[in-house]
């Protein structure tokens, strides 16, 4: 059985392309075992609210002293951990806009990345607590960013790579959806690779040996 965190955040809702391919990869992943689920956090439909005062104040105030606004703030970020926690495995869709990751996508990340939950700096750098978990990242620009003299601008890449990493999640599989904008062939080729790929994808409790 294993868990399966779905993250969608596309501004472009029912057209994103990131949002649907990841959705058939969580699938996949979830087949094989009738008692696996996925978790959808849908960040498009049910944004998050930007971390703000209250949050970055009550990480430096001990929870007792709180007050209630920074309790709500440190309790999102909480269940948002939580969740990522319960998760065997992570498949984030990711959009490129204006050259990174949506803005819902990075209040997500914002919310998750906490010194003493899901990292933590010790006298060997920093250490991610995260361990033991698989991530896919399903990404679809309109560019193309793998090759050629647009690749020093693909800051969603390097970016999600980075911050997965961080927090200890160093499996991470790319999809990647390139020159969706150069018109409507170029972008069905991109779509059904990235369509071919998911389908080779094995589900991960039986790749997990579970
Ligand atoms: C507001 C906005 C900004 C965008 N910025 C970029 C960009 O900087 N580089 C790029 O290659 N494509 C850009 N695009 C195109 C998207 O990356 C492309 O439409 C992609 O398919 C979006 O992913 P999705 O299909 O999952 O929504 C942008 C699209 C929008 C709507």
């Amino acid at each position: 059985m294993s868990q399966v965190l779905l993250v969608t955040s596309s501004p472009r809702g029912a057209a994103s392309h990131s949002s649907r391919i990841a959705r058939k990869l969580a699938d996949q992943l979830a087949s094989g075992d009738p008692q696996s689920t996925v978790v959808v956090r849908d960040l498009f439909r049910d944004p998050l609210p930007h971390i703000g005062e209250d949050f970055v104040t009550a990480l430096g105030t001990p929870a007792e002293s709180r007050t209630p606004a920074q309790r709500a703030a440190v309790a999102l970020s909480d269940r948002l951990i939580a969740e990522l926690f319960t998760a065997d495995v992570i498949v984030i869709a990711s959009a490129m806009i204006n050259f990174g990751v949506s803005s819902t996508l990075k209040t997500y990340i914002d919310n998750l990345l906490r010194a003493g939950a899901t990292f933590r700096y010790s006298a060997a750098g920093p250490e991610g607590l995260v361990k033991g978990k698989k991530a896919y990242i399903v990404q679809a620009s309109g560019g193309v960013y793998s090759q050629g003299p647009m690749q020093p601008f693909d800051f969603q890449d390097s970016y999600l790579r980075h911050v997965l990493g961080f927090i200890g999640i160093a499996d991470v599989e790319v999809i990647r959806m390139e020159g969706i904008a150069f018109g409507p062939e170029a972008a069905e080729k991109a779509v059904s690779a990235a369509t071919g790929r998911v389908s080779t994808v094995r589900p991960h409790a039986l790749a997990a040996g579970a």
